[in-house]
């Protein structure tokens, strides 16, 4: 490229100062067996920690949160002492890592709850499809709506999930609002049919996000926001996600978050007949950084940025390849491809074994 890249200009987040706008985006990886993040996760992470920022792997806030296999924790002692020694690797390569809060909702199994209860969820809504489990594959059930005093409960557990963050070393901490999980459930009116102030008018689907993020926030000023207006991943719809999505970029608007995370649909997971949502959609309503995700090349990122839609970009299947992704951005150099078969679960292979260019 000719001009100099917009990439690689330093940025405010919160109160730190990104040397770069090319993030590691959140990916699970299921190594975390005994929902304790696994020792090799400071490799893994450590190897990255030239990213503008990191964002791990989804984390739950408590039991109830869990969905997958081997997925990592921030609730226990035991949870936070080992994300301490991945924060220390991360901080003594000089890098930045904030840790993504979650909680699945219905996208669980009774296997994965405490007492084999059902999964929770805004309404008794099932998505379609299975869960994986360490049982294989078994068919989502219909979860359980929670009752105001359990939704209480759960915004407590997001605000604690930030409290042991900030005990782990965190820079600050990504709340998953996005990919069908319990706040995206209340958020969009395929999953929510409640009738009661956490349902039906979009003031109302807002709602608990809005209290997670002020509960978080009160916590801690470095508390961003992953959305996903548009996706239909874990069988998930809104009828207007603009209408919707445009209301929260609003109020997030006035809550100053470290930034908004916004993944962009790839097409063929667009609803029928809907106009995605897209950064330049939300640009004019959110005036803090705006980062962008899903299927971006240096040149489209180029193109984001210098378009004034964004101010930082995520990278997941690269940045999983490439843990010298910003060299190899900026330098335009040739991508490790990305094996999906050891994405999730499994040993170093595909994990800590992606070569460096150098
Ligand atoms: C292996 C894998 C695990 C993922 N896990 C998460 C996750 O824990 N939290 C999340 O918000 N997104 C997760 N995602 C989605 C990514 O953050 C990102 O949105 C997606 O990979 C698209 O970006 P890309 O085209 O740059 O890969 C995951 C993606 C992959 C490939």
């Amino acid at each position: 490229m000719t001009q100099p890249m917009k990439l690689f200009t330093p940025i405010k987040v919160g109160n730190l100062t990104l040397p770069n706008r090319v993030v590691m985006a959140p990916m699970t990886r299921s190594r975390a067996v005994g929902n304790v993040i696994n020792p090799s996760a400071a490799t893994y992470y450590g190897q990255r920690s030239s990213a503008g920022l990191i964002v791990t792997e989804a984390s739950q806030i408590c039991a109830q949160g869990i969905g997958y296999p081997d997925t990592p924790g921030i609730h226990t002692e035991a949870q936070v002492s080992a994300w301490k020694k991945i924060t220390a690797e991360v901080h003594s390569r000089g890098g930045r890592i904030f840790l993504q809060l979650w909680h699945v909702g219905r996208i669980s199994h009774p296997l994965f709850q405490p007492n084999g209860d059902l999964p929770v969820s805004a309404s008794a809504v099932a998505p379609k499809g299975s869960s994986y489990t360490h049982e294989g594959m078994k068919e989502f059930v219909t979860p359980r709506a929670l009752e105001i005093a359990e939704i209480k409960k759960i915004v407590e557990q997001y605000a604690q999930g930030a409290r042991n963050a900030k005990h782990a070393g965190f820079d600050g901490v990504e709340i998953h609002g996005a990919n069908g999980y319990l706040i995206d459930q209340f958020l969009r009116d395929g999953t929510n049919k409640r009738t009661d102030a956490y349902g039906g008018s979009i003031a109302n689907r807002l709602r608990f996000a809005l209290e997670v993020v002020d509960a978080v926030r009160a916590e801690w000023d470095q508390t961003a926001l992953r959305i996903s207006p548009s996706g239909a991943f874990n069988d998930m719809y809104d009828s207007d996600p603009l209408a919707t999505f445009g209301a929260l970029a609003r109020e997030l608007d006035q809550r100053k978050l470290a930034y908004l995370h916004l993944v962009e649909p790839g097409e063929a997971d667009i609803a029928a007949g809907q106009k995605p949502v897209r950064a330049a959609d939300l640009r004019p309503l959110f005036h803090g950084p705006l980062m962008v995700n899903a299927g971006y090349t240096a040149a489209r990122a180029e193109q984001v940025l210098a378009a004034g839609n964004a101010d930082l970009v995520s990278f997941g299947q690269s940045f999983l390849a490439n843990p010298d992704l910003p060299r190899r951005l900026r330098d335009e150099l040739t991508l490790n491809p990305a094996n999906p078969k050891t994405f999730y679960g499994g040993t170093e292979a595909g994990y800590t074994d992606y070569p460096f260019v150098d």
